[in-house]
Order: C-alpha cells, then structure tokens, then sequence
C-alpha cells in the first residue's frame, strides 16, 4: 500500500483506476454507467480551496486492488473506499481504512465519514469496522426515455402569476450569485440538510469557489432560476450537473424554494424547466439521479410527478477515528 497522488500519477494509473471504478460498479450498482477518463485526473485532484483530499492505492505488483482517499473538510474526514471485486474479504479494505484513519488522526480530525450505497456489501463492512448510520436518503433516478416531453413542456409553464422561470446555462449569474445564496441558505432551516457530507454553499464568496470547484473537475452545472418578478428575490432554484467522468448521467442537487414562495407550483416548474432544457444542451443524458431525505415529502411528489423512481438508499455512515483505530488495534 501506498500514499498516491492524483496530480503527479502516471496516465496508466489512473486508467487502471478507472477500470477499477468500472469493475466494482458493474459488480455493485450495475445500474450506474462506466466512468470515463475525461477529466478524471482533475476530478481527484481538485478541492475547495480550504480542502484537502490524501489518497491511497493498494496493489500486488502492478496489479491496483484498490483504493482509498479521505477529504478532510470542515471537521470531518469524509472517506471513499474501494476495492476490486476479485480482491474482496482479504482484508484489503481493512488495510486501506487503518491508513485512512491513521492520517485522519494525525491531521487532528476526530470522526470520520463515509457515503455507502444501500445494498452492497459496503453496509456490512462499515458495521463490522463499528461505523454507525447517521443519515439515511434515497436516490432516485429518472430514466430520459420514458419521459413525455409535451407533458414536461406543459409542467415547465405551470407556474403561479408574478414568478418567472430562468434558465442558466453554466451556473447562476454573477449578479443574482447574492441572491441564489440567500435562497440556499434557508435550506439551513432543515436539520436534515445538517448532517450530510457533502455541505452546500450559503453565502456568495463560497458559492463562487464552489462553482470554481465544479467546473475545475470537470462538472458542468445548470441551474434554473424562479425570480419572484416584484422584488426581484430569488424564490426558487434547482441545480444539475453533467460530470465529463460519466457524461449520459447528470446529478441533480439540491432544489429549494423558499418557503413563502411555496404552494405555487415552482418546485415542480423548476425541475420540469431544468429537464427540456438538459434534453437540448446534453442530448447525450441518458438519466438524471437526485437525492431525497427520506420522510421529505414534497420533493418526493415532485420527483414522482416527473417520473424519478426511487432506486437505493444512500446510507451515510459515522465514526470517531480513535473507535477506529482502537477496534483495528485490538483486532491486529
Ligand atoms: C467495502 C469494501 C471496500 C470492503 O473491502 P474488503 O477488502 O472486502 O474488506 P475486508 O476484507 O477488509 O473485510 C473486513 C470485514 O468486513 C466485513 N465484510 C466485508 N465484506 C462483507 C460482505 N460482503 N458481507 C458481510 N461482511 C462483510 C467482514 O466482517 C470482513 O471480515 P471477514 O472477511 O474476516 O469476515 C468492498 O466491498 C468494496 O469495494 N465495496 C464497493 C465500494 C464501496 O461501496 N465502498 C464504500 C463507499 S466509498
């Protein structure tokens, strides 16, 4: 095993590691297209500015049997882990997890978290390491092919008097970026929203490094904008990305509408706006994948509505790094 970095490794190793991705996800999630090297070096490489990410590989000679990478952000290391099939329950990931959480301790970060797909045997491995549920939400997905444009096209349009519906290609524009981040942030009023690893931005300053992030990875985003047309306030937004790494799937995050713009039909104009417009601007989308809180309700009608069906749980997983370390002590 050894500590890797994404930015000086050879073009090879990082073609191996994506054929690596690609055998664990036709074996685990056989659902999700293959990832591709465009921008893949950028994609590991990248982080927010005051973010770091330390990876691993483990190999038997030229052989990659897997991988690890913690990004350390905010007070949690948030942790990917993965080993190729045919190496599982040898104790490879027990090995890279142990490297993981000793770095982890020793940039002085305290717990440890990681995103584990709901029915692969990832759930079991975190158990057994003594890493408990702390959040559980459901990915859905939503298959282009079934969709009926027309009805889209007439959702799109199904929006109360005095709101209009924007489309911005590339992210929100520099002017309303004040706007769109006062919007996201009462999204903060949800404690569900509190516990996932993957932090949204709340003010202007953030949301620029963020979109700068996007971007510098290779993740392209689309947002769609509900103005209410009197004050100018950003009621609503819903935002996409289409990732270079596996272009015919785009990610859907998150979708806001403020509260007292609710019940006015916006959530579902915005994300039924955001969806004709991917069908012209990324012909090549085969599905869209979001994300729900499970027990949250409104989105969950929505997404019904444009078709999305739900597909596996998305389980996040928590540890404290001195349990971590404590149990792979005792069990060595
Ligand atoms: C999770 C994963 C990394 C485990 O790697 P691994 O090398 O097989 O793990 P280990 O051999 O060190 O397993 C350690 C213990 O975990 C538990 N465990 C691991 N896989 C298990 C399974 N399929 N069923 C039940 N228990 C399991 C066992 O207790 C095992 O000990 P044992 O083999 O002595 O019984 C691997 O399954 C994987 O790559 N999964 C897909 C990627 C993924 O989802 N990663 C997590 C999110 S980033």
């Amino acid at each position: 095993m050894r500590e890797w970095d994404p930015v000086a490794a050879p073009t090879e190793e990082l073609a191996a590691l994506v054929r690596t991705f690609n055998l664990i996800f036709a074996a685990d999630v056989p659902e999700d297209p293959p990832w591709r090297m465009d921008s893949f070096r950028e994609y590991l490489a990248v982080t927010m500015p005051e973010e770091r990410r330390i990876c691993w590989v483990a190999e038997d000679g030229d052989e990659l049997l897997g991988y690890a990478s913690i990004l350390l952000v905010g007070d949690i290391a948030v942790l990917e882990l993965l080993v190729r099939p045919d190496a599982r329950r040898a104790g490879v990931g027990t090995a890279l997890l142990a490297a993981a959480a000793r770095r982890a301790d020793a940039e002085a970060y305290g717990s440890i978290g990681v995103e584990v797909v709901g029915d692969t045997p990832a759930a079991d491995f975190f158990e057994a390491q003594g890493f408990r549920c702390a959040f559980v939400e459901m990915r859905n997905l939503l298959d282009l092919s079934t969709v009926n444009w027309e009805q889209l096209t007439g959702l799109a349009k199904g929006v109360g008097s005095g709101y209009r519906i924007e489309y911005h290609h590339g992210g929100p524009p520099e002017e309303l970026l004040d706007e769109y981040a006062r919007a996201k942030a009462t999204m903060r009023l949800n404690p569900a929203y509190e516990l996932e690893l993957r932090p949204s931005s709340y003010d202007s300053e953030r949301l620029r490094a963020s979109l700068a992030t996007l971007r510098a990875r290779g993740l392209k985003p689309y947002v769609v904008l509900a103005i209410h047309e009197q004050s100018g306030a950003v009621a609503g937004l819903t935002e996409v990305v289409v990732p270079a790494q596996r272009p015919t799937r785009a990610d859907q995050y998150d979708t806001v509408v403020v509260r007292t713009h609710r019940g006015y039909g916006l959530g579902r104009a915005l994300k039924a706006r955001m969806l004709t417009e991917l069908r012209t601007d990324e012909p090549q989308l085969e599905d869209v994948q979001t994300w729900n809180a499970v027990g949250g309700e409104a989105m969950r009608r929505v997404n019904d509505e444009l078709g999305f069906k739900p597909n596996r749980e998305w389980r996040e997983y928590e540890a404290d790094v001195s349990d971590v370390l404590r149990r792979l002590d005792a069990a060595s």
